[in-house]
């Protein structure tokens, strides 16, 4: 199991997604209600980068490529275009740090 600090709590504003490396994988990491979720930022249609292209539906992603949503829990996949579901990381937070394991 490798777990690896990969941003700060205060870096990822609530509500939104932002993009970090996670062993060399763009990571998309997402703050809702004050709790952090981690999947791919490749979107598994056709390989868009989630944080060029989302909209954030609650606890849904949107992939703004062509419209496939997720969602950010589970990585399921809950609207096509897109037919398989975004890879899910477990996250912890220590103080301030966000660590994510694979
Ligand atoms: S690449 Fe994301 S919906 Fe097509």
């Amino acid at each position: 199991m490798t777990k690896v600090k990969v941003a700060g709590i205060n870096d990822i504003p609530e509500g939104e997604l932002k993009k970090v490396d996670f062993n060399g994988e763009p990571l998309a990491l997402y703050k809702l209600d004050g709790k952090i979720f981690a999947t791919s930022n490749i979107c598994t249609h056709v390989g868009c980068e989630l944080d060029h292209n989302y909209a954030m539906h609650g606890e849904v992603v949107e992939c703004t490529c062509h419209g496939s949503q997720f969602n950010i829990k589970t990585g399921a996949n809950v609207l096509p275009p897109a037919a398989e579901p975004l890879k899910t990381y477990q996250v912890s937070v220590e103080d301030e740090d966000v660590f994510v394991e694979a």
